[in-house]
């Protein structure tokens, strides 16, 4: 149940690399781990950038995850190790208030997100010290959400040390606002469903109030993640938040030209709720108040009523402010067009018709037209790579998580998939050293996995 703690006390003895972490944590501190806790990736299969817009989205969790191996301890300090020695160690005392440098995206401050988190939403005054040393599977900068699963992670970590009850839900919640601590204006789709997920099934997940339900995948395919071997470090560029700036810019825009208050709508799922319109009036609106050419600075004020110094605190971000150009058309048609494909694609999974593996392929396909063309979240490594998953016999394959490199997700028929493993391989890996060299970990089969639990040796 997701309102549950998530606490698996499991014995998970014999595994490989529970024993390599737990010889390099008592190493590193002279004693054993108290407990360990994990947070899985994720892979979006369908409704990418909708999540800030109030839109539901359908991930799956993967089997890649965040694991922490945790001592309480009197130190007063938290002590972070990575069991990746790119990541270096990191101290921070339980006596300072925690600070995260948003214009220095380092690992530990991913996981400082998680413990703000829990001390804040517990009213914890004084910390409990705490050993670390994190491992992590999930390839970093790759769209497959490795820094919302340490943020989770962490978050467990903390309530756990603690001593703190938390449900599923509640982290989902706290940990997604958390993130912005790093300056990233997520939507919670990771931590949602790094928190929610269920071996063995994909969710829908709602927001506002948070929810998630399974959605049963056909049995005919399986789903193929491939990375592009682009990196994208979504919090060290500003593409994300532009992105979601637009979006709430254009929400104020249709608001404005359907008489609402404009000042009060923050998401395109507000404007359509007030609006009380479908998604397909809302394309069309779209279409009827907002022009393609891209609206400047000026135009924007004018419309609103607001003066420039109004728009720059009131609608952008720190890393946004020089931003003198925004395309509002395109992102809102975009959001509008995917929160309409999620519920097709929820509603081809339930019902099950003879041709679902095509037309659940055929909404992928139209994801990631949508995703390139008027999002602009793509990239050509990515294009190219979906166009050979296509021809090496996908019936769908799209770019998956915030976009600009990072994975592809492709649905393959059972039959197939060995075929296209191979064809991707020659056509996209071996020929260039560089990707054929991190292969194993760039192309795989994934299956529903499941949540984030706390779990003793
Ligand atoms: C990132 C964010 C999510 C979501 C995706 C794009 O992964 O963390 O909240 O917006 O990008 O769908």
């Amino acid at each position: 149940m997701a309102t549950n703690p998530p606490k698996l006390k499991t014995k998970m003895t014999g595994n490989e690399r529970l024993q390599n972490l737990k010889n390099t944590f008592e190493k590193k501190y002279g004693e054993s781990p108290l407990f360990y806790a994990y947070a899985p990736g994720r892979v979006n299969l369908i409704g990418e950038h909708i999540d800030y817009c109030g839109y539901s989205v359908l991930p799956m969790a993967i089997e890649q995850n965040i694991l922490t191996a945790v001592s309480v301890n009197s130190s007063g300090t938290i002590q972070l190790a990575n069991m990746n020695p790119q990541f270096k160690d990191f101290t921070v005392s339980c006596l300072e208030d925690i600070v995260i440098d948003r214009d220095n995206p380092q690992w530990y401050y991913y996981f400082l997100c998680g413990v703000k988190a829990i001390q804040e939403k517990c009213g914890i005054a004084r910390l409990s010290g705490m050993s670390c040393v994190v491992d992590g599977t999930v390839p970093p900068s790759s769209g497959l959400s490795s820094s919302s699963a340490l943020v989770c992670c962490a978050g467990l970590v903390t309530m756990e040390a603690n001593q703190k009850s938390l449900s599923k839900l509640v982290l989902a919640e706290i940990c997604a606002k958390c993130e912005n601590y790093i300056g990233l204006e997520g939507g919670g789709m990771d931590q949602s469903i790094s928190f929610l997920a269920e071996e063995g099934t994909a969710k829908l997940i709602e927001f506002q109030p948070l929810k998630a339900t399974d959605v049963k995948l056909p049995d005919g395919a399986v789903f193929v993640i491939s990375n592009c071997c682009k990196e994208m470090n979504k919090a060290s560029s500003s593409h994300y938040n532009i992105r979601v700036v637009e979006c709430r810019i254009a929400t104020k825009m249709l608001a404005q030209a359907r008489g609402l208050d404009s000042s009060k709508l923050l998401k395109l799922s507000e404007a359509q709720k007030e609006l009380g319109a479908s998604l397909e009036e809302m394309l069309a609106l779209v279409d009827e108040v907002l022009h393609p050419e891209p609206y400047t600075r000026e135009e924007i004020c004018k419309a609103l009523h607001i003066t420039s110094e109004q728009f720059a605190t009131q609608l952008l971000s720190a890393n946004t402010l020089h931003m003198t150009h925004f395309k509002l058309h395109q992102r809102a048609k975009h959001v509008y067009g995917e929160a309409a494909r999620v519920l097709q694609f929820k509603a081809v999974c339930d019902s099950e018709p003879a041709e679902s593996v095509q037309l659940l392929g055929d909404l992928m396909n139209q994801s990631h037209a949508s995703c390139r063309d008027l999002f602009e979240c793509s990239c050509p490594e990515l294009d190219q790579l979906v166009s050979i998953c296509l021809k090496s016999g996908a019936v769908g394959s799209r770019l998956t998580g915030a976009g600009w490199g990072g994975c592809a997700v492709s649905m393959v028929p059972n039959e197939k998939v060995e075929s296209f493993l191979n064809a991707v391989r020659e056509a996209y890996y071996l020929p260039d050293p560089r990707r054929a060299a991190i292969e194993k970990q760039s192309l795989f089969v994934t299956k529903p996995g499941g949540g984030a639990a706390v779990f003793l040796e």
